[in-house]
């Protein structure tokens, strides 16, 4: 087997605190530590009150080698234990397990113990790993609490389904330790700068197209950029030369991305096309306007008395046009349905010919327009994968993996 080093190579050195709060699966917040521990990383444990009388502080001293926080202050000597040093010295703060109560907090910004504050001061990644019986999980309060946490940024390795320690069977049951620090393991990775695309050049759109009426009013629809940045962001940090064809956002450009402003479908097309031309690949993230009015009216239209009705035009589909012409580079293309979803996304891949097609479907909870969470399947020519609920970066890296992958076969 291999060792932890070897297992998890990007968790060597890091600072890691982990907390722990009042669930059954504190047991295994003692695996977990040893697991880390192991692969080399540095652990310091806060608990809360309560987690003390489902694991022993002595257990977890013992296992990190440094000593248990808990209380604001050291109750022998009354030094004070500093929230603020502590979110600064870590590289991650892991709370596992994290209860419903603890994550209701964490959402509402209670500060009533040592780890909360710490959560409140802390500007490392934070990673939840919730435990919990299934109905208290599956309950909308903590449904709504995990999907704000997750909108902030925090990232939470989901529960497993299976025997709880209630007796019942269900979700709810913290991940597994190994599970927990591969995810770990992978976050680290992720964030080291490895220029895996270098000398590779990726032309990415994004946001909405504005398809005029009149001097006064547009056609648009809800999309926020946010996908399409985080996908040329993650591009440009593997070292790829990115052109981003931007319609109307209102995010900064990402660092080391060249963005072309567009407004209509028509001016996308023709700068997505241009790009494409050196380009090794291409991510279509933009929610293009399918039609636009046929006429554009050089002042703006009056209102009478009766109805209105706009003649529209169809406007041109830039991925078909980049999938006729593609050869052997990349393409990436988005579908968000309501319905019919996996043979929607299927028969897109065809039509337009993607690598791969990337999936939302308007009826998951968190996915979608304006947030920062999605959830996403990847669709390709070999099956589905579907992932669960993660920030819109984190689906960024995960897309940017398998353009990544993709790369490396041609
Ligand atoms: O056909 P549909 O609009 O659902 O396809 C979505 C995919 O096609 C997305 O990747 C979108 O960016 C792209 N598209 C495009 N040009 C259009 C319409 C869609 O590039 N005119």
């Amino acid at each position: 087997m291999e060792s932890g080093r070897a297992a998890h190579p990007s968790l060597e050195g890091r600072r890691i605190l982990l907390g722990i709060t009042g669930s059954i699966a504190a047991y295994k917040a003692a695996v977990l530590c040893r697991l880390l521990k192991t692969a080399g990383a540095d652990v310091r444990v806060v608990m809360t009150p309560l987690a003390k009388q489902f694991i022993t502080p002595l257990t977890m001293a013992t296992l990190s080698k440094n000593p248990i926080l808990v209380e604001f202050f050291d109750p022998e000597n009354g030094a004070w234990n500093s929230h603020v040093s502590l979110g600064e010295w870590a590289d991650c703060l892991l709370i596992a397990p994290a209860t419903a109560n603890t994550l209701a907090k964490m959402r509402g910004g209670v500060a009533d113990n040592l780890l909360l504050t710490t959560y409140l001061s802390a500007r490392c990644p934070v990673v939840v790993a919730p435990a919990m019986d299934l109905d208290m999980y599956a309950h909308a309060a903590t449904q709504e609490n995990l999907r704000t946490l997750a909108d902030r940024g925090v990232k939470i390795v989901e529960p497993a389904a299976g025997e709880l320690a209630s007796g019942l069977v269900g979700k709810g049951r913290m991940a597994e330790p190994e599970e927990i620090t591969a995810y770990l393991d992978s976050l680290f990775a992720r964030r080291e700068k490895k220029k895996t695309l270098q000398g590779k050049r990726f032309v990415v759109t994004a946001g909405a197209t504005i398809e005029p009426i009149d001097p006064v009013r547009y056609i648009t629809n809800h999309s926020s950029g946010k996908m399409g940045y985080a996908i040329a962001e993650e591009l440009a940090r593997r070292g790829a030369e990115v052109v981003l064809v931007s319609g109307r956002t209102s995010l900064p450009a990402p660092a080391g991305v060249e963005r072309r402003d567009v407004l209509s479908a028509d001016e996308m097309f023709d700068a997505t096309t241009a790009a494409f031309d050196r380009a090794d690949g291409a991510v279509m993230c933009a929610a293009v306007a399918d039609y636009t009015p046929a006429e554009v009216s050089a002042t703006k239209l009056k209102k009478g008395d009766g109805d209105l009705t706009l003649a529209l035009r169809r406007t041109r589909d830039i991925a078909a046009s980049l999938g006729a012409c593609k050869g052997n580079r990349i393409l990436v293309g988005f579908a968000l349905e309501t319905d019919h979803e996996a043979a929607n996304a299927q028969a897109k891949l065809s039509k337009k010919n993607f690598d791969f097609v990337v999936l939302n479907s308007l009826r998951d909870a968190g996915a979608g327009f304006r947030g920062d969470t999605n959830k996403v399947t990847f669709i390709d020519r070999s099956g589905s994968e579907e992932l669960p609920l993660m920030t819109k970066h984190d689906v960024a890296a995960r897309i940017v993996d398998k353009i990544e992958s993709l790369a490396a076969e041609r």
